[in-house]
């Protein structure tokens, strides 16, 4: 089968396109026929070399979400599988494949309706962003910053925190236009990476919901209004600076909250309740999907071109065979 590897860490031009092996469903596993496969921050942060020391080699093939039909199941699972289109979280590797495999607890059904595209847009980031607002204990009413927010994680916060009721849903984003699209999702206030613009933006917020963390982080651990909650669930912009929890101190009779959040610690069935109900929205149009583009799977590179020169608004997805089921361009 056809398959992307990286053939040499780095840029995206050591992303090769090879003839693969197909894999062999073990035990619990289903194997898929990929329609759709993600393309996440982490798998550009794979590429790069970043991860060597958790033991990523060249030769690496790359993708973590696929969504497609199943093809034959491992010993163990229910043979009514077979033939199921599902969305599918295959682990850190295995996605960019015209064929996966993922445990079946890994796997959900498509509702009627829902693309291959829109389901790899939404499966992984959208738990993420439901389960960010629900550790932050976001209420309706609340003023909400999500920061980052252009993102497959952000475009789907900005909705959820719109659709629960906040009584202002601010963002931040790089250029106007980005800002009218988020506007167009729920978006009430728009400002820039540093925090400035959008004059009539609230003062303060009771939630922050950041993807960018980096040295930036603490001008916005400013911006929490009394008893507010900070929840850190990405660093696509870097660390932040080792000293600031300080602003927390310094800002001690506010009772300030600061916490990280990895969808990882939510339970499994968990994550696979709030997904299923998010693909029902999704399929109704009750919840949006942002697919910034589809290429066909041997432009990966391309694909990783464009996440690297920061040019994505929402999600990029591949697809091993452009124009079927109805997956051949952005929505
Ligand atoms: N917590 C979890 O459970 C979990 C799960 C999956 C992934 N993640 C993490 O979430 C992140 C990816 O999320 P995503 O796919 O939604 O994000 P993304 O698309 O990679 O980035 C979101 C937005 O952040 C802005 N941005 C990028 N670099 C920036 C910088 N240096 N400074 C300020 N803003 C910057 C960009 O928008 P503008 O250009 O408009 O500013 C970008 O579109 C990764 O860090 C990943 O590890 C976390």
């Amino acid at each position: 089968m056809k398959a992307v590897v990286i053939r040499k860490f780095g840029k995206p031009d050591g992303l090769e396109v090879v003839d693969f092996p197909v894999p062999v469903p073990g035990p619990g596993q289903l194997q898929i026929a990929t329609e759709a496969v993600g393309v996440g921050g982490v798998d550009a942060v794979i590429r790069r070399g970043t991860l060597v020391a958790y033991g990523f080699k060249e030769g690496h093939l790359l993708g973590s979400e696929v969504a497609g039909t199943v093809t034959a199941v491992g010993e163990g699972v229910d043979a009514s599988w077979t033939g199921r289109r599902v969305w599918a979280f295959t682990g850190l590797s295995g996605g960019y494949a015209e064929q996966a495999v993922a445990s079946v607890e890994d796997a959900l059904p498509l509702p009627d309706g829902m693309t291959s595209a829109d389901a790899v847009t939404l499966g992984g980031s959208g738990v993420v962003a439901h389960f960010a607002l629900d550790r932050a204990r976001f209420a309706a009413g609340e003023t909400v910053l999500v920061r980052g927010a252009a993102g497959s994680i952000g475009i789907t916060a900005v909705q959820l925190a719109a659709r629960g009721g906040a009584g202002a849903v601010a963002v931040t984003t790089s250029s106007e236009e980005r800002g009218a699209r988020l506007r167009d999702l729920g978006a009430t206030h728009v400002l820039d990476r540093s925090g400035e613009g959008g004059s009539d933006a609230p003062s303060g917020f009771d939630v922050v919901i950041d993807v960018v963390g980096g040295p930036q982080l603490p001008l916005f651990l400013d911006r929490l209004n009394s008893n507010g909650r900070y929840l850190a669930v990405g660093v696509v912009g870097g660390q932040p600076p080792a000293d600031f929890g300080m602003r927390l101190m310094v800002a001690f009779r506010k009772s300030l909250s600061f916490a990280t959040f990895s969808s990882d610690t939510v339970p499994g069935s968990d994550r696979q309740a709030v997904r299923s109900s998010q693909f029902a929205d999704a399929a109704h149009g009750d919840l949006r999907t942002v697919v910034h583009d589809v290429l066909p799977l041997d432009q990966a590179a391309l694909a990783h071109r464009e996440m690297d020169a920061g040019t994505v608004f929402g999600r990029i997805v591949l697809v091993p065979e452009p124009g079927k089921n109805g997956v051949c361009g952005p929505t």
